[in-house]
């Protein structure tokens, strides 16, 4: 297989060129196949380490990198902030220290603040991915969502991706934007006003405070969760007040009348961003992005492992 991607770390979409994202597309295809093989392993990478340092908490992030470098041969070890010296007061970077010291290759980071995954970068010389840095990118996220919309529909060229919610502290919205315009696609930033910035039409996108224009407009309509955790009491009043202009309802569904695809990066809030009952009356593709992060995420560390970016 051909590199076609020669950096050390995967830090964000932005700068990253669309032969680049193509790269992780098309070998993202490939370890899709194996993994559809009864023998889902390879031994590309055996003796090779990758560690998972989480600040945040994750559920699909965290376990499909650990399943990806696992079908890759590699050895995992994971570090949650909750159960580490972190808790004692060790700074980040005393901690990646450490964890270099013990020659690991890869450092996948998920941390609260933006810019900590380019600043572990600059420390190190093992290859540093961004599994999310509060709200500036998710890139791997970004990149499953953008092979699945290609494997569903068979191309990003020209497709209407309208992303809903609080777009203000949602690094997978930020990262979506990066992808899916360079990629020929064109996006719109649906949400209450002050969650949806006039400055992102510099980004390229269109900007709508309305759900049923989104609804009418898009090929591909992605739901994000609210982020109370990054949230103050005065975006907006309610769940209910919430889901009531923003939230993609059976009613708003059903008045609509068209078929589009549902994504959500998860978690989801039911009954908030998404009422249960739209997954069944729609293309919804939520669980075809989990399958696919683990083939997008074995690509990522394809990548970067075969480079040879390593401590050792
Ligand atoms: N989509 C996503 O990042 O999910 P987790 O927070 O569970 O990793």
């Amino acid at each position: 297989m051909d590199l076609g991607y020669h950096r050390k770390d995967l830090l964000g979409l932005e700068d990253l060129t669309p032969n680049e994202i193509q790269f992780f597309l098309d070998t993202a295809r490939s370890f899709k196949e194996i993994l559809e093989r009864p023998q889902r392993k390879v031994p590309t990478f055996r003796g090779k380490t990758v560690l998972s340092l989480f600040f945040e908490p994750s559920t699909r992030t965290r376990m499909s990198f650990e399943l990806a470098a696992k079908r890759l041969s590699a050895d995992t070890v994971s570090v949650a902030k909750a159960t580490s010296s972190v808790k004692k007061g060790e700074t980040l970077l005393d901690t990646m220290k450490n964890m270099e010291a013990m020659k690991v290759d890869v450092i996948i980071l998920r941390h609260e603040s933006p810019g900590a995954a380019h600043f572990l970068a600059r420390h190190t010389e093992a290859s540093v991915i961004n599994a999310g840095d509060g709200p500036h990118e998710h890139p791997t996220q970004a990149l499953l969502d953008l092979f699945t919309v290609r494997e569903k529909l068979g191309t990003l060229e020209g497709i209407k991706l309208a992303i809903v919610g609080d777009i203000l502290h949602s690094r997978v919205a930020r990262s979506n934007l990066f992808g899916f315009t360079k990629m020929g696609a064109e996006v719109m930033l649906v949400g209450p006003p002050p969650l949806v910035p006039k400055s992102f039409e510099r980004y390229g996108a269109r900007i709508s405070h309305s759900v049923d224009e989104a609804l009418e407009w898009a090929d591909v309509v992605m739901a994000l969760r609210i982020q109370k955790e990054r949230l103050g009491e005065s975006f907006f009043g309610s769940d209910r007040e919430y889901r009531r202009f923003f939230g993609i309802t059976k009613e708003r569904v059903q008045k609509v009348n068209r078929q589009f695809v549902l994504m959500h990066p998860g978690p989801v809030n039911w009954h908030v961003e998404l009422d249960p009952e739209v997954v069944d009356l729609l293309d919804t593709v939520i669980l075809e992005q989990v399958t696919n992060g683990v083939a997008i995420r074995m690509a990522i560390l394809y990548a970067l492992l075969a480079r040879g970016g390593t401590s050792s």
